[in-house]
């Protein structure tokens, strides 16, 4: 700390033109990041003659080099092995730091403090993000659906930091604004599950687009929904019944065949055994008259036996 405020002081000298991004710089959630700072040195500069700190957010200690060396003592346990300079980039006036594994704890304000000569100082603002989930979208009553019924359509989604813009769309991709209830509630982790639920009244088939977007990573994650509401409502009941008289009725035709082929074939051979006391002639008058039978069930042993 100490030599922090010879640096503040120092810095009421003039300025070095030290840059750092205008915009926040984003973090994902658990992923490494980069929070620049630089300037341009003069001449004969060697980062011998270049001390650097940053104060970092909400901490008692900051992370430094001094003349040539990283500040090991006192530094603090959330940074603790997280944070590092490319000390290769030094003599470029590069003071940049990495920082790993972002956390959620992470976002705020890192103030980057230098001094050569001159001093100057730069605060850089880390946001962190972490992208929520493709939703999942659940309808409620979700059978025998009429239109005119009302109906209930929920989008959750989770895991997302910060908390999310949700936005309902039709299938025209018109922006629903009405009867929408949205909860966003955080995990112990700090990310958040969001719940939004929309109330319709049914129409003959409409599609339902819950959209996601995250303000922070700018990104938009998705999810649809198509409802139909049947005006001819037909009922499992009327189904089964259906269906069922459809094999009664199958089964006497069946029935019906087999007990007019029995007597078909009683016929036949009691004729045949006619045929067999009278004579020959009568044969060729059976034959004749036996053809269309054939005709109607063919290639079966029986009626062959008897034709001949
Ligand atoms: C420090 O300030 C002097 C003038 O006071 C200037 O000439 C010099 O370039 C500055 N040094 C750096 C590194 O900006
Ligand atoms: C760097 O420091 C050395 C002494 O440690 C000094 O002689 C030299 O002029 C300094 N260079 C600059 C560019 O500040
Ligand atoms: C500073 O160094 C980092 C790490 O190598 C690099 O990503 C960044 O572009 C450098 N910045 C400048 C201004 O050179
Ligand atoms: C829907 O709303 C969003 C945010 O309120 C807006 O950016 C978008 O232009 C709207 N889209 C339509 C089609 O109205
Ligand atoms: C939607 O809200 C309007 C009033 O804001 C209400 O008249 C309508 O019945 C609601 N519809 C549903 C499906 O809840």
């Amino acid at each position: 700390m100490a030599a922090l405020c010879l640096l503040l002081l120092l810095s009421l000298a003039e300025a070095i033109d030290l840059r750092v991004p205008e915009l926040p710089v984003i973090g994902l959630l658990d992923k490494d990041v980069i929070l620049p700072c630089w300037f341009t040195p003069s001449e004969g500069f060697t980062p011998k003659n270049l001390s650097v700190f940053w104060k970092l957010p909400n901490q008692q200690q900051d992370y430094g080099f001094v003349l040539g060396e990283d500040l090991q003592e006192n530094q603090s346990p959330q940074y603790k092995d997280r944070i590092s300079l490319f000390h290769e980039e030094l003599s470029k006036g590069n003071m940049s730091v990495l920082l790993q594994q972002v956390r959620l704890t992470d976002e705020g304000i890192y103030t980057c403090f230098v001094n050569v000569q001159n001093s100057s100082s730069a605060s850089v603002s880390l946001q962190v993000g972490a992208p929520f989930t493709k939703p999942t979208l659940h309808l409620e009553p979700s059978e025998a659906l009429k239109p005119g019924d009302q109906v209930t359509v929920t989008c959750h989604t989770y895991d997302g930091y910060p908390e999310a813009n949700i936005l309902w769309q039709n299938g025209e991709g018109q922006n629903m604004t009405e009867n929408i209830t949205t909860s966003q509630v955080a995990n112990e982790k700090g990310l958040f599950h969001v719940q939004s639920s929309l109330s319709v009244i049914l129409e003959t088939s409409d599609t339902y687009t819950c959209l996601v977007f995250n303000p922070v990573l700018q990104d938009v994650t998705h999810a649809s929904l198509t409802v139909t509401g049947q005006h001819l409502s037909f009922p499992p009941l009327v189904l089964w019944v259906t269906v069922g008289l459809s094999i009664c009725l199958l089964c006497l035709l069946v029935a019906l065949a087999c007990v007019c082929r029995k007597h078909l074939k009683q016929t036949c051979e009691e004729e045949q055994e006619n045929a067999g006391n009278e004579e020959h002639e009568e044969n060729g008058e059976l034959k004749t008259a036996m053809q269309p039978l054939k005709v109607t069930s063919p290639g079966e042993d029986d009626d062959a036996e008897c034709l001949e």
